[in-house]
C-alpha cells in the first residue's frame, strides 16, 4: 500500500492567509495542517508517501517534512503545475503507486479515526469514509440503500443524505486508467466523485462510517473548527 497526500490547489477560499503562503502549512491548533493527514496515514501503517502541491511554495513542504526519516517513513515529492482537480492530481503519483494500491488523504482533513485495519484488509476496488454532518451540500454527499452505496453527488444543492464522502480513499492499481477516461466537470476539473461513482457503477465500492470526529480546513470556519475540535481531543485524552 502507497500512501498520497494532495496538498494542491490555491487556498482561494482563505485569501489572505494563503497570499505568502501554502494552505496545508497554516496551523491546526498546535501544527501545521499537513500534519495531520500525514499522521493518518503514518497510523494507518503506510511507509511510502508522496506529497503532491502545487507551485509557489514547494520548497516549504520540503523543507518542513525532509526525507520523512524523521517520521519513520519515506516522502516523495511531485508538482501539480495548474490546479485541475483532486483526480488530476492523484494522476501524478501514477509511477510513484507502480501497481499497488493506493491510501489517498486530503491535505487539509482532519481526522480522529485510525484507518489501520481498512488499510490493511484492502484488496481492490475502492472503500470510502462517510461522516454525518449538518452542512453535506458542502462535500460530495453519498446516496445510500438498504446500507449500500448507490452513488456519490459532489455539493448537491439539496443533498439526499447527510452523509458527506470525507477526503480520504482507497483505490485498486485500476484507478490510473479510471482518471485517464474521466472528462472536465463544469469546474473544469478531473472529479474524485467521478472516480468514485465509476466504483459504485462496478460494484465495488465499500464504505466506512467514521467514529471520531473529522473536518476539512479550508474556509475560515471549518479552519477555527479543526482547530478547536484538535484542542478539544488533546485535552481528552490528557485527563484520560
Ligand atoms: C473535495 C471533494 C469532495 C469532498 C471534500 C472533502 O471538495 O471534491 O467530494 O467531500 O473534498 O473535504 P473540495 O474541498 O475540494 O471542494
Amino acid at each position: 500500500m502507497k500512501g498520497v497526500i494532495l496538498a494542491g490547489g490555491t487556498g482561494s477560499r482563505l485569501y489572505p492567509l494563503t497570499k505568502v503562503t501554502n494552505k496545508h502549512l497554516l496551523p491546526v491548533y498546535n501544527k501545521p495542517m499537513i500534519y495531520y493527514p500525514m499522521e493518518t496515514l503514518i497510523n494507518a501503517g503506510i511507509k511510502d508517501i508522496m506529497i503532491v502541491s502545487g507551485r509557489g511554495h514547494a520548497g516549504h513542504f520540503l523543507e518542513l517534512l525532509g526525507s520523512g526519516v524523521d517520521f519513520g517513513v519515506h516522502f516523495t515529492y511531485e508538482i501539480q503545475e495548474k490546479a485541475g482537480g483532486i483526480a488530476q492530481a492523484l494522476s501524478l503519483a501514477e509511477d510513484f503507486v507502480d501497481g499497488d494500491s493506493v491510501t489517498v488523504i486530503l491535505g487539509d482533513n482532519i481526522f480522529q479515526d485510525n484507518v489501520k485495519e481498512d488499510v490493511a484488509d484492502f484488496n481492490n476496488g475502492a472503500k470510502i469514509f462517510l461522516k454525518e454532518v449538518p452542512d453535506a451540500y458542502r462535500f460530495g454527499v453519498a446516496e445510500l440503500k438498504d446500507e449500500k452505496i448507490i452513488g456519490v453527488e459532489e455539493k448537491p444543492k439539496v443533498p439526499k443524505t447527510n452523509f458527506a464522502v470525507t477526503g480520504l480513499y482507497i483505490y485498486d492499481p485500476e484507478v490510473f486508467d479510471v482518471i485517464k477516461a474521466l472528462k472536465p466537470s463544469g469546474r473544469g476539473e478531473l472529479e474524485i466523485t467521478d472516480v468514485n461513482n465509476y466504483y459504485i457503477n462496478k460494484g465495488v465500492m465499500e464504505y466506512g462510517i467514521l467514529e471520531g470526529f473529522w473536518s476539512d480546513a479550508g474556509t475560515f470556519e471549518s479552519l477555527l473548527r479543526a482547530g478547536m475540535l484538535v484542542k478539544q481531543s488533546t485535552e481528552k485524552d490528557f485527563l484520560e
